[in-house]
C-alpha cells in the first residue's frame, strides 16, 4: 500500500512510460515518485490527481516519425496518452490560476512534449486546463480535449469559418460547403458536431458505411463513402486521413481563390499538392496547440447540449495493451478509448 505524505499525497504513483522512442511496448511502473513541483521561476502548475486518460492513434510512432516536433526529445519518464481529465490537488498561485481550486475536476490536453496524462499525478498549467462540463464525467471529459481542439482550431482557426457562439456565425456559415474525412473517427466527428454547432449550411462527411450513423447523427448533412469525395465542390475540405484520401479531394476544392484545405492527418497537402492545382487560398498541415480558453468554448458547448463526449469504450488502468491496440487497429466506433486511472 502506498505510504502518504503529511498532506495526504502518496509518495508513489503507477504510471504507464514508453521506454523510448522507437519502443511499441509500453511498460507499467507500480511505484514511480511523484512528478517533482515545476522550479518557482514556473508557477502556473498545477498538480491534478489525473482520472483517466485517452490513447490517441499512432502517437507511439510520433517522436520518431517527427523529431522536428520533439527537437530535445520527450521528457522522461515519457507518458503516453495526450488528453486527460481529473482533479486538481494543489493550484498554482496567481490572479488567473485562481479560477481553479482544488479540488475543482477539469480536463486538458498539455504540452506532449513534457508530458502525456497516462500517470496517477501530472502537472498541467493554467493555460492549458478547463473546468469540466457539469453534465458529463470526468471519464467522458477525457474523451473530449485533443481530438475536440484539433477540430476546432482546424475549423475556426485555420478553416476561416466563424465559431459558434459568434453573432455573425449562423449568417457566415450558412452558405459554406465543407467536406470532412474520416468523419466517423474521433477528430473527424468532432469536426462534424461542432461545424454543426456553427450552423455551417452543407457538411459532406467521408466515413464507412457501417459507421454512417455516426457523423449522420452529429449533424452531417450528406454522407459519402470514406475514400470517395464526390464531385461536388468545398470552401473548406478538413482532412484527418492523408493520402490517398487527401490526394482525391484536391479535385472537389472550389477553385475560387477563398478556399481551404486544413489538415491534421498522415499527409501535408503543400507537399502533395497535384500538378496544375490552383486557387486555393490555403492548403497547410497544423498541430493542434494545447488552449484552455478554446476548450473552455467546447465545454461551454457541451454544457448547452450543442455538442456531447464521444466515448467508444473504457477500459482499466492494467487493460492499457489492449486499449492501445483498439485503438492502433482502427477498430474504435463512435469515438475515444478511454483508460481510468
Ligand atoms: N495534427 C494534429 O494536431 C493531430 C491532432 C489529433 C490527431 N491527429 C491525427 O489525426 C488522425 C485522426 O485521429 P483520430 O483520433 O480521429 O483517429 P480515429 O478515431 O482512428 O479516426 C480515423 C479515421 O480515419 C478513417 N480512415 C482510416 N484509414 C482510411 C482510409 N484509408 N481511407 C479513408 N478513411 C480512412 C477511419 O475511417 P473508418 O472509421 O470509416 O474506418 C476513421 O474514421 C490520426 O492520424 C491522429 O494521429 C493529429
Amino acid at each position: 500500500m502506498a505510504s502518504h505524505t503529511d498532506n495526504n499525497l502518496p509518495q508513489t504513483m503507477k504510471l504507464i512510460t514508453q521506454p523510448s522512442p522507437s519502443s511499441q511496448i509500453l511498460t507499467l511502473v507500480p511505484s514511480h515518485p511523484l512528478p517533482r513541483p515545476p522550479p518557482p521561476s514556473s508557477s502556473e502548475h498545477h498538480l491534478i490527481h489525473v482520472h483517466a486518460a485517452s490513447p490517441c492513434r499512432h502517437e507511439l510512432l510520433w517522436e520518431l516519425a517527427d523529431p522536428h516536433i520533439f527537437p530535445n526529445g520527450r521528457a522522461e519518464p515519457r507518458l503516453p496518452c495526450p488528453e486527460g481529465s481529473g482533479t486538481i490537488v494543489t493550484s498554482a498561485p496567481g490572479t488567473e490560476a485562481a479560477a481553479f481550486k482544488p479540488g475543482d475536476k477539469v480536463f486538458f490536453a498539455p504540452d506532449y512534449n513534457p508530458t502525456g496524462c497516462l500517470a496517477e499525478y501530472i502537472y498541467v498549467r493554467t493555460s492549458e486546463l478547463a473546468l469540466v462540463p457539469a453534465n458529463i464525467t470526468l471519464t467522458q471529459a477525457a474523451a473530449v480535449p485533443l481530438s475536440a481542439l484539433t477540430a476546432y482550431q482546424g475549423l475556426f482557426a485555420h478553416g476561416g469559418l466563424t465559431a459558434p457562439g459568434a453573432p455573425s456565425a449562423a449568417k457566415d456559415n450558412e452558405d459554406k460547403k465543407l467536406l470532412i474525412t474520416g468523419a466517423s473517427g474521433s477528430v473527424g466527428a468532432w469536426a462534424v458536431q461542432l461545424a454543426s454547432a456553427a450552423g455551417v449550411g452543407h457538411i459532406t462527411a467521408l466515413s464507412s458505411p457501417s459507421k454512417a450513423s455516426l457523423p449522420r447523427s452529429l449533424g452531417a448533412t450528406h454522407i459519402l463513402n470514406r475514400d470517395d469525395p464526390g464531385v461536388d465542390k468545398y470552401d473548406v475540405i478538413f482532412d484527418t486521413v492523408g493520402n490517398p484520401v487527401l490526394d482525391s479531394a484536391w479535385s472537389t476544392i472550389k477553385p475560387d481563390g477563398t478556399s481551404k484545405i486544413i489538415c491534421v492527418g498522415a499527409d501535408d497537402p503543400a507537399k502533395t499538392r497535384p500538378d496544375g492545382a490552383g486557387g486555393v487560398a490555403k492548403a497547410e498541415w497544423f498541430l493542434v496547440q494545447p488552449s484552455g480558453s478554446d476548450l473552455a468554448k467546447i465545454a461551454a458547448l457541451i454544457e448547452a447540449g450543442h455538442c456531447r463526449p464521444l466515448v467508444d469504450s473504457v477500459y482499466k488502468f492494467d487493460e492499457f495493451e489492449a486499449a492501445f491496440q483498439k485503438v492502433d487497429r482502427g477498430e474504435t466506433r463512435g469515438g475515444k478509448v478511454v483508460i481510468e486511472v
